[in-house]
């Protein structure tokens, strides 16, 4: 038990078990690291294995098998576990005792963090995600970056981190004075009151196409941002406004997927500490002049391969500063405001090179003020493309697909399911059920894919009952809260205790405690990998352990009032960690579909 009397992982437990037995069978020190114990791949070998007294046997060159029988000698007794098994090479195999391992689960879930270590311990972590840029709907790559992003924030929280959430929004930069131009020549004052948004991206269009066949707008398009730079009045409303109605529009969809950032401090942040930056890196002579511009080199054989030969330029020749110079300035202000332990950055993997460049530049720029090296860690956390199959939206409007009009029509899907498998319910629950399956299906088909592959997007796939999908694991929450409200309980209200009763023997339930006990497990592997299909892979192992025990066990009917009672207190911890586990993806848990 740590300090706070968290119950620690049953990983964490053996793990330490194993290595007390190691240390008294004389291996103290051998190996640098311990061996974590894991899940079996197969029950009937045992519910955790341990390779340590294999790894020690092959350090200390002798024998494997003779020192795990070592180790399993010295194993200190403890209640957690019934037997454990030297198998195979040198494997220890730890069979669990089910009584104490449901006692483990129920302090698990009363526990305030659902028992996830605390790795954060108060750091401080910074999540740069969704950051659109303004003036343009969100496309399909910060619809990944919002949900991505968002589960990382909640992953991190639940890690016992302070995440500060800032969405570095792209709100500075040449398209302003296109816009401006735009907006002063072509502006459609109907459309805009219908669609002000759309509106500011038709004129961004027609800009472009008038200025291919007239040239002279270019002109005046870089006076205009030229203008709005040095703080032209006009150009500064113009362009206060232009940020509002994209936040109006942005704001939409995150309160509906359930997103919140704690800063938006968008580009534009940082405008005045631009120069600065590219002085103080001319001055340390991590930046040159070249040919008027003012650039970072990395030397063929510098240590970061990805950035090898090339080249950031951080002022241009006409004087305006890049998307780099930015992201310098921006890192800068983020470690002197939060003293960070880590910055994640989410976006697609093509700004990869960008953020390498980024981070070695500051890395050399840090080295030369004498700064520590493991002050802060950056970390790109890049996604796979999106891929829309054609014809996904019954009305498409333009070749922008618009993230509201997806999560409509995700809703819209959902209603269908939802009339079709409820047709008793209110009209109003249906819509309230819609939305939440709409939005937690859209949500978890990108959590449940690998972050770094490119996913796909299936309408069927994603809102089908059965399968790794939200509409599964909701619905196997609902069955836990209608099972309770069969037994008169309100959620919350089962006493937990009777799980440790001694009742809970059948295959099923022993199956589905297991999986209840591996949660801060999953939920750690997740944060640490930073992906958050793991926890989603774990979700609905547990989901389907619960529908077979469920199909399988009487509840309400079971043999005895221990037996019931027990198997009542199994139901509600199963509802606490798919609820928790929800959570951390931003799925809706509802009580009835
Ligand atoms: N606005 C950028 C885009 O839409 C993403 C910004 C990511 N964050 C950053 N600090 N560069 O691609």
């Amino acid at each position: 038990m740590t300090a706070s009397s968290r119950p620690s992982t049953v990983s964490a437990l053996l793990t330490e078990l194993v290595a007390t037995a190691a240390a008294a069978a004389g291996h103290d020190g051998v190996l640098d690291a311990l061996e974590p114990a894991s899940p079996t791949s197969n029950p009937s070998f045992g519910d955790y294995q341990s390779n340590h007294a294999f790894r020690l046997g092959k350090a200390l060159k002798t024998n494997p098998r003779a020192v795990a029988e070592a180790v399993k000698a010295a194993l200190p007794v403890h209640p957690a576990v019934v037997r454990a098994d030297v198998a195979g090479p040198g494997f220890l195999n730890f069979h669990l005792d089910d009584a104490w391992l449901a006692g483990h689960v129920v302090a698990q879930v009363q526990d305030t963090r659902g028992g996830v270590e605390d790795r954060g311990q108060g750091r401080t972590v910074v999540i740069d995600y969704s950051s659109p840029n303004v003036a343009k709907r969100m496309h399909i790559g910060h619809m990944r970056s919002t949900i991505i992003g968002n589960a990382l924030h909640r992953l991190y929280e639940a890690g016992g981190y302070r995440v500060v959430a800032d969405n570095h929004i792209g709100d500075w930069g040449t398209q302003f004075g296109m816009l401006i131009v735009g907006w002063r020549n072509w502006l459609d004052e109907a459309a805009f009151a219908d669609d002000a948004i759309g509106e500011l991206e038709r004129l961004y269009v027609k800009f472009r196409e008038e200025a291919a066949a007239d040239p002279t707008l270019d002109d005046l398009a870089r006076a205009e941002t030229a203008k709005l730079q040095a703080g032209d009045p006009d150009n500064r409303a113009l362009w206060l406004k232009f940020i509002d109605i994209s936040m109006v529009e942005f704001n939409g969809v995150y309160d509906r997927l359930g997103v919140r950032f704690d800063e938006t401090l968008g580009e534009s942040a940082y405008n005045h500490a631009l120069p600065g930056v590219v002085d103080d890196l001319l001055d340390a002579g991590i930046a040159v002049e070249d040919a008027g511009a003012v650039v970072v080199r990395y030397p063929d054989d510098h240590d970061v391969k990805a950035v090898r030969g090339k080249l950031l330029v951080i002022r241009k020749q006409d004087g305006a500063y890049l998307y780099g110079t930015t992201d310098l300035a921006t890192l800068e202000h983020r470690l002197s405001t939060w003293s960070p332990a880590e910055i994640v950055y989410v976006t697609d993997g093509r700004q990869q090179l960008h953020f390498q460049q980024v981070f070695a530049a500051w890395q050399a720029w840090r080295a030369h003020r004498g700064l520590p090296a493991d002050g802060v860690a950056l970390r790109h956390m890049w996604f796979g493309t999106l891929k829309l199959p054609e014809g996904m939206m019954s009305t498409r409007k333009g070749n922008v697909i618009r993230l509201v009009e997806l999560l409509d029509e995700a809703v819209r899907r959902a209603r269908a399911v939802v009339d079709e498998k409820s047709p008793d319910l209110p009209d109003a629950l249906r819509a309230e059920i819609a939305e939440a399956v709409g939005i937690g299906a859209v949500r978890y088909s990108d959590l449940s894919q690998n972050p770094q592959s490119d996913v796909s997007f299936d309408w069927d796939r994603m809102l089908a009952m059965e399968g790794n999908t939200a509409p599964f694991l909701m619905y196997s929450l609902a069955r836990c809260r209608s099972i309770q409200r069969k037994a008169d309980l309100a959620p919350g209200e089962t006493p937990l205790a009777p799980a440790a009763n001694g009742a809970l023997v059948h295959e099923r339930e022993r199956a589905l405690l297991r999986l209840l006990a591996r949660f801060p497990e999953s939920v750690a592997a997740a944060l640490e990998t930073q992906r958050p299909n793991l926890l989603c892979d774990h979700l609905f192992e547990i989901a389907q352990a619960f529908n077979r025990f469920y199909f399988d066990v009487r509840v309400l009917d079971a043999d005895s009032d221990d037996q019931r009672a027990a198997r009542l207190a199994l139901v509600e911890l199963s509802a606490a960690v798919l609820s928790r586990g929800l959570g951390l993806l931003g799925v809706p848990a509802l009580d009835r579909m």
